[in-house]
């Protein structure tokens, strides 16, 4: 039997201007995750994937060719030649929350891969699980930029440019996110879909507004490398505003980013896909708890304090 897992991720700036190759930063979020298990099962039962957090197991043959298990499965054993004639049961579960920006779906497939690849003695490179996961990605969230399956294999803060870029960058300062969640579901790719509407209606508004939105990632990599935390808030602060403008924010996410700004947040925004989903802030040691006690009297459903380092 073998067990591996994937952490959750959050988006630090860039997010849907990097599905139009502006630059953007995401980070690990390693108090999430998500779990595969693959243990050898009776001969000739095949391969079965059980999706516990749902109650429900799929037997590899008869599963639908869309699901998403089913297919990292299929493209992570020809990927490692082994064939898809095993009998073998696959276990995951996640205790990452869906549709919140998290990464919840590219930590599950990532976990699967490991724990394949491990299972079969077979070794992949982050780059390798990457782009797997990339291929059901592709499939299921219309047209991702890659930046979450790229920072859950790599597991450390990248610097990511699609199709082009991934660095891993260096955090002079840790410093210390709190990410909060509005509670309301927002699928990723419902939110891309209606960005890419908005931004054939009106091309060269976007592509303004993308741009700005990559020159803050720029801005934002050399404060994080410079260890400029201040800096960082603002460029949080001004990303967020070019977010709204995009079209991605919700009244709920406004009232976090009120609540923690006001608590003395050093810089909010939301984070992600946006519509619902989760925002970040950014605070100190000082301002943390102060921060938290705002975020939940202003509604917030969930809250992970994570120090980026
Ligand atoms: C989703 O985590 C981030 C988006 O930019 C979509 C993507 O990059 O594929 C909204």
């Amino acid at each position: 039997m073998t067990v591996a897992y994937a952490s959750g991720k959050v988006i630090l700036f860039g997010e849907h201007a990097v599905v139009y190759g502006r630059p953007a930063i995401a980070v690990p979020v390693t108090q999430v995750r998500a779990q595969a298990m693959v243990e050898g099962a009776a001969r000739g039962r095949g391969i079965a994937i059980v999706a516990q957090d749902l109650g429900q197991t799929y037997l590899l043959g008869q599963a639908p060719p869309d699901n998403p298990l089913r297919q990292i499965v299929v493209l992570t054993l020809q990927r490692l030649g082994v064939g898809l004639a095993h009998d073998l049961t696959i276990t995951v579960s996640s205790t990452i929350p869906i549709a919140r920006g998290l990464g919840s779906g590219a930590a599950i497939s990532t976990a699967i891969v490991r724990a394949l690849s491990k299972y079969f003695d077979k070794e992949l490179s982050p780059r390798a699980i990457s782009d797997l996961v990339y291929e059901v990605e592709k499939i299921h969230h219309g047209t991702p930029s890659g930046i979450d399956n790229t920072v859950i294999a790599f597991e450390r803060p990248v610097y990511f440019v699609k199709s082009q870029t991934c660095e891993a960058l260096r955090v002079k300062r840790p410093f210390i996110i709190i990410i909060a969640d509005t509670g309301v579901q927002s699928p990723t790719k419902v939110a891309v879909a209606e960005v890419r509407r908005a931004w054939e209606r009106e091309p060269s508004r976007y592509d303004r507004l993308f741009d700005q939105i990559g020159e803050v990632a720029i801005r934002a990599r050399r404060a994080i490398e410079e260890g400029t935390i201040e800096e960082m808030g603002h460029l949080m602060n001004e990303n967020h505003r070019l977010l709204r403008l995009i079209g991605v924010s919700s009244p709920e996410l406004e009232e976090l980013v009120r609540a923690a700004r006001e608590a003395g947040a050093l810089g909010a925004k939301l984070s992600g896909a946006g519509r619902g989903g989760n925002m970040i802030a950014l605070v100190t040691e000082e301002t943390k708890g102060a921060v938290v006690k705002a975020l939940r009297e202003a509604g917030a459903k969930d809250l992970i304090v994570t120090e980026v380092k």
